[in-house]
Formats: C-alpha cells, structure tokens, sequence
C-alpha cells in the first residue's frame, strides 16, 4: 500500500514539475498576492501572459501586472479587481 501511493505522489509531482507551482505567490510591499497558476493555465491558453514561445519564468511590475491581471479581470468581468482582493496582508 505504501509502495503505491509513493509511486502515485511521485507521478503527481514530476508533472506538476513540468509545468510551475500550483499557486504562486507575487509580492508586493502592500500585501502580497496569490496567483493560482493552476486554475489560470487551465482556463487560458499559456501565450496569453508569457507570450508567444515556451513559457517560462514571467517579469512582472507594478504595472505590467495590474494591466495583465486585472485588465483580464475586468474584461471579463470575473476575477478580482479591487485592491485589497488581491492584496492581502
Ligand atoms: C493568467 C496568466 C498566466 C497564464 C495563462 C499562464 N501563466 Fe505561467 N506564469 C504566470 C505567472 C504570473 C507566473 C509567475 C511569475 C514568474 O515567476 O515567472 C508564471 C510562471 C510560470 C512558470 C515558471 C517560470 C519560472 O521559471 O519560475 C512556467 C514554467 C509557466 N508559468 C508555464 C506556463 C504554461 C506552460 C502555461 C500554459 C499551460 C502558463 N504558464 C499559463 C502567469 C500565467
Ligand atoms: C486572461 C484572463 C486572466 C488573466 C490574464 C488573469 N486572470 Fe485572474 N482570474 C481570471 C478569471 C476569469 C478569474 C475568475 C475565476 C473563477 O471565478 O473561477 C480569475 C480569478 C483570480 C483570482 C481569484 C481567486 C481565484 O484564483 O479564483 C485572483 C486572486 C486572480 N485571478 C489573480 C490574478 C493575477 C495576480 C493575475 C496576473 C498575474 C491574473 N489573475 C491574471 C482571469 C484572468
Ligand atoms: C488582479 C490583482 C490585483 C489588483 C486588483 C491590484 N493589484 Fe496591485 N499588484 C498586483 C500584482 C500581481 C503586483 C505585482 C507584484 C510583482 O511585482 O510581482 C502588484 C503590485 C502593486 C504595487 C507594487 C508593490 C511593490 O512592492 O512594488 C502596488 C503599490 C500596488 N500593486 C497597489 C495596488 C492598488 C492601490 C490597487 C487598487 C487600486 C491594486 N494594487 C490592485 C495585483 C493586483
């Protein structure tokens, strides 16, 4: 029983390994934010944060991340959009 839920998680780790952490966490001296990468790759396709070609790591500022992240919120009209919904201390 211990073998195979060893070999399970070993599974669940190499692919998630492949891809970025589930939830990242940006930080920001006004309370950091969570990102749920997982929940975000899902729902929308990679290029459309990294860019064209193989994701990797993503540079973000103040305001690169405010025009990405809540410009996609309030285009959609779903996801956070108010300071402190992100924000957290
Ligand atoms: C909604 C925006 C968004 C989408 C969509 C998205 N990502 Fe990301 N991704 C991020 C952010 C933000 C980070 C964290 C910032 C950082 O450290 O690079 C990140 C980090 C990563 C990293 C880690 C880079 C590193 O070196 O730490 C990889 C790899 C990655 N993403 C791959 C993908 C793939 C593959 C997809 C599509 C299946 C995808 N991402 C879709 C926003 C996004
Ligand atoms: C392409 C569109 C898009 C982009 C870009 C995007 N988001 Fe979102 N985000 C959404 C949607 C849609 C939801 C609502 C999901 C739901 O309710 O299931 C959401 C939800 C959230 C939530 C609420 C908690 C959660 O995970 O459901 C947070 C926090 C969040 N996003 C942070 C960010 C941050 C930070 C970035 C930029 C690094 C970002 N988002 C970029 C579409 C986007
Ligand atoms: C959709 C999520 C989201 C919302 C809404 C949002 N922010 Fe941000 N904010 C971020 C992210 C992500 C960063 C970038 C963190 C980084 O540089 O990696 C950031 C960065 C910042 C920074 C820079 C912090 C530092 O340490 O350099 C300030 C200041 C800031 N935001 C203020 C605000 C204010 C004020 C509001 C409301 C008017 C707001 N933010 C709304 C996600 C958000």
């Amino acid at each position: 029983m211990k073998k195979v839920l060893a070999v399970v998680l070993m599974v669940a780790f190499s692919a998630s390994a492949a891809l970025a952490a589930d939830t990242v966490v940006l930080k920001a001296k006004n309370g950091n934010v969570t990102f749920d990468h997982k929940k975000h790759s899902g729902a929308n396709e990679c290029k459309v944060c990294h860019g064209e070609g193989t994701p990797g790591k993503l540079t973000l500022d103040k305001d690169k991340a405010h025009k990405l992240c809540k410009g996609c919120h309030e285009t959609k009209k779903a996801g956070p959009t108010k300071c402190g919904e992100c924000h957290k201390k």
